[in-house]
């Protein structure tokens, strides 16, 4: 199997840290813009293979796309982050352009990949990544949900003083401060969560989650990058082990929770053909509620990039 990540960046070159250390795919190749970074990323991975016994072979270019010819799965972490008082949404203009640029050169040398995109804002620079390679809706898609939702599964782990692994969690919506965790599909180990803490406390860290990732801009200054790196490479594991993984996904929604043309985090069974499935929750009126709001702003950002023109 062969992996491309596009921006070798600290989300990027962390993606395909954890790839080779998981031996995910036996190629993986680190691609940027800047002079030399890839290479010297994708070496000092390599130069880690006997210390950390794997034997993925990690791969660098400076912007020769030739290199990422024949791709399983390509990640596109390429773009600027967020600085402190900037939101997503700031990013649009200069990571639309990044996307639609790398996106051309993917589908060129990889027209049978899968892409997850990354890079932010994260629907609708997902959506400038479909709309660019107009490939079906099963094969691009973005990472935000598992991300959004090791957050809150970590913020419960450490409430409760219990294993993260033992928590499961859905998120739906946007990757945004209007995403959606919901408390009814939340467990630990199998018990409802609502059992275990109270209404107020779990609100509290309903609300730290909303705002986890200006969190760590707030205390690094730019944004994270070992959580969001391992998120896409778990992505990664789950279509090129064809695992049939239950993971919240940025995903084009053909009439699925009533909603059209859109991109919106919802639960997806991730396999060796990408989105196998979109799972339609029972979601209560409350929960619409949140939905359609969320929906509501990452639409709002779809128009800006509709209206840029951006001849996608
Ligand atoms: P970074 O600045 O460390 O890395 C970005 C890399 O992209 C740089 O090395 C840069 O040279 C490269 N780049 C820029 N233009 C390029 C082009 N045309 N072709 C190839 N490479 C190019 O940023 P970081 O922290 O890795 O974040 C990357 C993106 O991921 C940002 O947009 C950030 O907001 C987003 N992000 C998304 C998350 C999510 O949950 N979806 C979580 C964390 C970050
Ligand atoms: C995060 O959630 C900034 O989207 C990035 O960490």
């Amino acid at each position: 199997m062969k992996v491309t990540v596009v921006g070798a960046g600290n989300v990027g070159s962390t993606c395909a840290d954890v790839l080779a250390h998981k031996e995910i795919a036996n190629e993986i190749v680190l691609l940027d813009i800047k002079e030399g970074f890839a290479e010297g990323k994708a070496l000092d991975i390599w130069e880690t293979s006997p210390i950390a016994s794997y034997d993925s072979r990690t791969i660098g270019s400076t912007n020769d796309y030739s290199k990422t010819e024949n791709s399983d799965v390509v990640v596109i972490t390429s773009g600027l982050p967020r600085k402190p008082g900037m939101s997503r949404d700031d990013l649009i203009a200069t990571n639309a352009g990044i996307v639609k640029m790398v996106t051309e050169n993917i589908i060129k040398y990889s027209p049978n990949s899968k892409i997850i995109c990354v890079s932010n804002p994260l629907d609708v620079m997902t959506y400038c990544a479909y709309l660019t390679a107009n490939f079906d809706r099963n094969k691009v898609f973005g990472m935000a949900g598992v991300l959004d939702t090791a957050r809150y599964r970590s913020f419960l782990a450490l409430e409760l003083n219990v294993s993260p692994k033992d928590i499961q969690a859905v998120l739906m919506g946007g990757h945004g401060d209007t995403m959606v965790p919901l408390p009814r599909y939340t467990t630990v180990g199998g018990i409802p969560v609502t059992e275990l803490i109270d209404k107020d406390r779990l609100n509290e860290i309903i609300e730290r989650t909303k705002f986890g990732g200006g969190e760590i801009v707030k205390l690094l200054g730019t944004s994270a990058w070992y959580a969001p790196g391992a998120a896409a490479a778990q992505m990664v594991e789950a279509i090129v082990r064809d695992q049939k993984r239950v993971f919240p996904v940025c995903s084009w929604l053909e009439g699925e929770y009533g909603m059209n043309n859109i991109f919106l985090g919802v639960p997806v069974i991730l396999g060796k053909n990408g989105i196998e499935k979109i799972i339609e929750l029972n979601l209560n009126d409350e929960e619409k509620d949140m939905l359609n709001k969320s929906a509501e702003a990452v639409r709002n950002v779809m128009n800006v990039l509709d209206n840029m023109q951006l001849s996608v």
